[in-house]
């Protein structure tokens, strides 16, 4: 029987414990609060920023809201976000990507105080990860790792293709399977016959950013299938990177989508504001 990873209700034991872990600290007089700043008014960005404030709002924390025109300046963006750093009651920044196209988003995350740095994406948080130092982990790969976890999928040893290699989610999923013991593969829009690679995986996740890509021929008898994608079909219906109903039989396990990795990346979130609160 093919196991179905719910993202879901894992997310939901961790912000569980988040909420009891901030409900704690208040008692000892520590408030955690987070900015929250979207630029323009992407559609799927305006349902993360409003699921990353409900997720506050349920454990505990308290979440600012900052929302910059389109048309605004990466000056603009870049002074509030050091006006944020200098907020002693702001404990976490969030600056939710893609940011239009006239913005660095390099410039705009390295602004980012390290201390405030709760999605893991400044070069700090970056280089403590890759070598292995305690610091913010990016939230999806590190949900990834912990939905692996807690569904006693033991990592160590085992054979890991990572598809797709963004600074967000392939390559810090790369750095922290390889911190797990896994042997770690990651295969781009550059490698050659991706089939055979996939193929080798006991652990694939994916996240290259297109509707329904992996299908059955991709993966191997047995393997763990992780989907980070998510799109919507021609009838308007949510899907991941991974033809679920495809490899859903092939597959010891699957993520399904939504419900799967979604849902990890907030509970992370969560769990980061209240490290960054303890800097
Ligand atoms: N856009 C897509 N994923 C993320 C994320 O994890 N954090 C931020 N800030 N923006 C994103």
């Amino acid at each position: 029987m093919t196991q179905l990873i719910d993202g879901k209700k894992i997310a939901a034991q961790i912000k569980d414990e988040v909420k009891y872990d901030v409900d704690k600290l208040r008692s000892r007089g520590r408030e955690i609060c987070l900015a929250v700043i979207q630029v323009g008014h992407d559609p799927a960005s305006t349902v993360y920023v409003r699921n990353k404030k409900r997720a506050c709002a349920y454990v505990g924390i308290e979440s600012l809201s900052y929302e910059l025109d389109e048309s605004a300046s990466e000056e603009e963006l870049i002074g509030l976000v050091e006006k944020l750093n200098e907020n002693e009651k702001v404990t976490g920044i969030l600056v939710q990507l893609p940011l239009p196209k006239h913005m660095s988003e390099k410039k705009v995350i390295n602004a980012i105080s390290p201390n405030k740095d709760v999605d893991g994406f400044h070069p700090e948080s970056a280089g403590r990860m890759c070598r292995g130092e305690k610091g913010m982990l990016p939230c999806t790969p590190s949900g990834i790792v912990e939905l692996l976890k807690r569904s006693d999928i033991s990592i160590d040893g085992k054979e890991c293709v990572v598809v797709g290699r963004s600074n967000i989610v392939g390559k810090p999923a790369a750095l922290l399977l390889l911190r797990e013991n896994g042997t770690v593969t990651v295969a781009h829009s550059h490698t050659k016959n991706i089939k055979d690679i996939t193929k080798r995986a006991d652990i694939l996740v994916v996240a290259v950013g297109k509707p329904l890509f992996i299908t059955a021929d991709y993966i191997k008898e047995g393997a763990v299938v992780i989907d980070v994608g998510i799109h919507r079909d021609e009838e308007n219906h949510l899907c991941g990177d991974v033809d679920f109903e495809d490899v859903k039989e092939k597959a010891s396990a699957v993520t399904p989508v939504p419900g799967g990795v979604g849902p990890m990346t907030i509970a992370m979130l969560m769990r980061n504001c209240v490290a960054a609160s303890e800097k």
